[in-house]
């Protein structure tokens, strides 16, 4: 009988996923990084996969993004600098031991290794954009580690201001849109954008290759 298909329940069981994940989290902590847990690789993976399913791509690649999504940010396990370059080599062992076939293999890891901008990550395939708009997305309240609002810092405060984010997708109006609640006396609009502008560029750039235009909504006032 053939076997079936690996899904992401396989990658959430491997230990090497959960260790990693684990252990990414504990460096970003100890380095001031909002929080990189189960928590953002989970709702990364949710909604990767959730634009890869509403603009109608097929249910493989669906599961492939969400297994991109859970796996995107293991590399900070080894270094926080080069951690989506690791974090696709890392990957590799992983999808090899559940039997992954290598097509698929290089799509998840193509993904992975593009997923940020700052370390030259670019959308290079419907999965990549789908990551990168996703992992954008991720801003809230829930994130900030840092209790005292006094030594906040601007990504802790953005992040603090955040009540309600999320990512959604139309494929009859082929629009992509960022759906924001900030509490404009913890972080001003501005304030938002002054750390989010880099990140934006490439949300819209993600939107574009998977031909959508991108919106954001903050507040429900549309500012893109
Ligand atoms: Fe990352
Ligand atoms: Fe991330």
């Amino acid at each position: 009988m053939q076997k079936l298909q690996s899904t992401i329940e396989d990658i959430k069981k491997h230990p090497l996923t959960n260790a990693y994940i684990k252990g990414s989290d504990k460096s970003l902590d100890v380095l001031g990084y909002t929080e990189h847990g189960i928590r953002h690789a989970t709702i990364v993976s949710q909604n990767a996969s959730k634009i890869i399913s509403k603009l109608g791509y097929d249910s493989r690649l669906v599961e492939l993004a969400e297994i991109a999504g859970y796996l995107h940010d293991i590399g900070n396990v080894v270094n926080r600098k080069g951690h989506s370059i690791s974090g696709a080599l890392l990957a590799v062992e992983i999808l090899k031991d559940l039997k992954f076939p290598e097509n698929e293999i290089a799509s998840i890891i193509r993904a992975i290794g593009n997923h940020d901008e700052e370390e030259g990550g670019e959308p290079v395939s419907n999965i990549a954009a789908a990551i990168i708009l996703a992992d954008k997305a991720d801003i809230h309240r829930s994130r900030v580690r840092n209790s005292n609002m006094i030594t906040f810092d601007i990504h802790d405060r953005v992040n603090y201001a955040a009540t309600y984010s999320s990512v959604d997708a139309d494929a009859d109006s082929k629009i992509i849109f960022l759906n924001l609640t900030i509490d404009t006396q913890v972080s001003q609009i501005m304030e938002y954008f002054e750390i989010f502008l880099s990140r934006m560029m490439i949300c819209r750039k993600a939107a574009v290759f998977l031909n959508c235009k991108f919106e954001i909504l903050v507040n429900d006032i549309r500012l893109l």
